[in-house]
């Protein structure tokens, strides 16, 4: 099983959902590919946001490691499930869909935790420290909602 994390800049959501993920794959013994890309192409190469870096560590998940790449139509052949942080991240998707079969592949991560209500995880980029500690919460919750549905 392969699942993608997608936000608009991948230096701030989608790489901390990414890690998260990552770790409790990791933790479990699972055999599952995660990675994370951003719709966008503002920040490729660059590594995530030194705010989202400190407020995972400062929790115990490393994502130092981890570099921003595009969304590319082919991560449509490579994943089997991508999770959209917003719904603006999910529309810009939709538009490098093919058919109907890529598009059932992107689901609002929040709709894990909150099944229907298409939240979205707010944008931390221009805010304050509290948005990233918000956004690691919100992921860490849906990424643990993620590893026990697939266990089952
Ligand atoms: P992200 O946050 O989508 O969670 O990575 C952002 C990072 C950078 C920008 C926007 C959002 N930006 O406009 O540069």
């Amino acid at each position: 099983m392969k699942i993608l994390m997608v936000c608009l800049g991948n230096i701030c959501r989608s790489p901390m959902a990414d890690g998260l993920l990552r770790a409790k794959v990791a933790q479990e013994s699972l055999d599952i590919e995660v990675d994370s890309a951003g719709t966008s192409g503002y920040h490729v190469g660059d590594t995530p946001d030194p705010r989202m870096r400190a407020t995972a560590k400062s929790m115990g998940v490393n994502i130092d490691d981890l570099t921003s790449r595009q969304f590319v139509q082919a991560d449509y052949d490579r994943f089997d499930v991508i999770y959209a942080m917003d719904e603006s991240n999910r529309d810009n998707m939709f538009r490098l869909a093919r058919n109907e079969e890529d598009k059932q592949k992107v689901k609002l991560i929040l709709n894990e935790i909150y099944p229907g209500e298409n939240m979205s995880v707010p944008d931390p980029y221009y805010g304050g420290d509290q948005g990233f500690i918000d956004v690691f919460n919100m992921l860490d919750e849906a990424t643990s909602k993620i590893i026990s549905d697939i266990k089952g």
